[in-house]
């Protein structure tokens, strides 16, 4: 049974490895300040105890005012497809709307097509492209939540 719940500082180790293990290019400690600003926004799904998922949502203001942003998501390779992740997007943008925030963001690496249908199946639409984005030279693909 999965459990979506927000997180908390113990959940740290956790978050890290899986973060280790599907992407390795966050510095770890940002999750602890992201945490720290965005306590609400931050879930992790968790199943017997053990951290097998997080969302990263953060609260940012740009040109067109406050907006969401999906910082980051993932989900340990061995629970993909179970419908973990979208458990946690759908956590992350009630709790976005919960802060009268409707207009969330994110960004996707070009060459992961899996995520941006991911992520047009959870109601994201492709808005534009960053290029060169990345620190790799990855171009992104922006979404946005309609
Ligand atoms: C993207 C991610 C969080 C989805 O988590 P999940 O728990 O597997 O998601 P769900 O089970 O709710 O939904 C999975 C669906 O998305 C599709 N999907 C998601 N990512 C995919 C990918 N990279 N390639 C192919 N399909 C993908 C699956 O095929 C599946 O579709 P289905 O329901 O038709 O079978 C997970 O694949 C992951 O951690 N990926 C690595 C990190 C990453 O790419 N993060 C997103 C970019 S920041």
């Amino acid at each position: 049974m999965i459990l979506i719940r927000r997180f908390k500082p113990g959940d740290f180790a956790g978050v890290i490895e899986i973060e280790h293990e599907q992407f390795s290019e966050h510095d770890p400690y940002l999750y602890m300040s992201l945490y720290e600003l965005n306590m609400n926004t931050f879930f992790v799904a968790e199943d017997r105890g053990a951290v097998v998922g997080f969302v990263a949502g953060i609260t940012a203001v740009g040109e067109y005012g406050v907006y969401g942003r999906v910082f980051s998501i993932a989900v340990r390779e061995a629970y993909h497809g179970l419908g973990v992740g979208t458990q946690l997007m759908k956590g992350v943008i009630a709790a976005f709307h919960q802060k009268k925030i409707m207009n969330i963001t994110l960004e996707v690496r070009s060459h992961n097509l899996g995520a941006v249908r991911f992520y047009q199946r959870l109601g994201f639409a492709v808005t534009g492209m960053e290029y060169g984005y990345y620190t790799d030279g990855e171009d992104a693909i922006i979404m946005r939540h309609r």
